[in-house]
């Protein structure tokens, strides 16, 4: 099945992505990580966007668009949008690539959270450097000796965007441009919604159901 995981930053996004990686074999495609790794891997176009996010605003559709069409291949148990679309332009352009692949989407999942839940849900996070894993450091603690459950790095990350002022622009931009896709997505009859509050356990029930019911 093709998904969309659609919900503002700190939603569970990201975490109930790499689940359905491991446990379904489907594939993920964040753009948010795409744009970190251009950044990290020092490319030009990585550096332009650097401050842009740090910031907590949007990268411009071009660019997100294309790094979406490079790996809109293959696809094995499905994909997983991640992150994207998070405008309508975007939402029509992914549209169209999945359209030419005779492709399209089963469900856009909206992941329904408050405000408040997400200020310590995004000040709390850090990602393993080795693995990806997330963790949280009230919800999802790193193991006591330091070390990444799942790869045993002790390289603990925090993102240059994952502070209060930034966060405060990341969810105005999610009011103002992404969450006009809950109503496209709902008059095209793809909208399901989870309640993201929920333990991160259920939330990946919820989701499961839904994808049972669509593949
Ligand atoms: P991106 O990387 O997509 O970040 P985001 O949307 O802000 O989402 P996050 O990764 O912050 O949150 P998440 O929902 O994945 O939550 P997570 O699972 O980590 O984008 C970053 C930037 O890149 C953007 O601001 C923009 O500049 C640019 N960009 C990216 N895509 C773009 C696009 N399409 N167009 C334009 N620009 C784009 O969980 C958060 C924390 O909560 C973790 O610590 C986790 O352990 C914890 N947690 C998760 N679920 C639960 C739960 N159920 N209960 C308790 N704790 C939980
Ligand atoms: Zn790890």
């Amino acid at each position: 099945a093709n998904i969309i995981l659609l919900g503002p930053p700190g939603a569970g996004k990201g975490t109930q992505a790499r689940r359905l990686v491991e446990e379904r074999g489907m594939v993920q495609l964040s753009t948010g990580d795409m744009l970190r790794e251009a950044k990290d891997s020092g490319s030009e176009m990585g550096n332009r966007v650097a401050e842009v996010m740090a910031k907590g605003q949007l990268v411009t559709d071009e660019i997100v668009i294309g790094l979406i069409e490079e790996k809109l291949s293959g696809g094995g148990e499905g994909f997983i949008f991640d992150g994207f679309p998070r405008t309508l332009a975007q939402a029509d352009a992914l549209g169209e690539l999945l359209a030419k692949m005779g492709a399209k989407l089963d469900a856009v999942i909206e992941m329904q959270v408050d405000d408040e839940a997400l200020v310590s849900r995004i000040t709390g996070r850090s990602t393993c450097g080795g693995c990806g894993e997330v963790y949280h450091d009230q919800t999802k603690p790193w193991p006591a000796d330091g070390k990444c459950a799942k790869c045993g790095s002790t390289d603990v990350k925090r993102r240059a965007d994952d502070n209060e002022d930034s966060l405060r622009t990341r969810l105005m931009e999610y009011y103002k441009k992404t969450s006009p896709l809950i109503g496209y997505y709902y008059h095209a009859g793809d909208l399901l919604t989870v309640d993201g509050l929920a333990e991160i356990e259920d939330v990946a029930g919820e989701i499961a159901r839904i994808l049972d019911g669509v593949s």
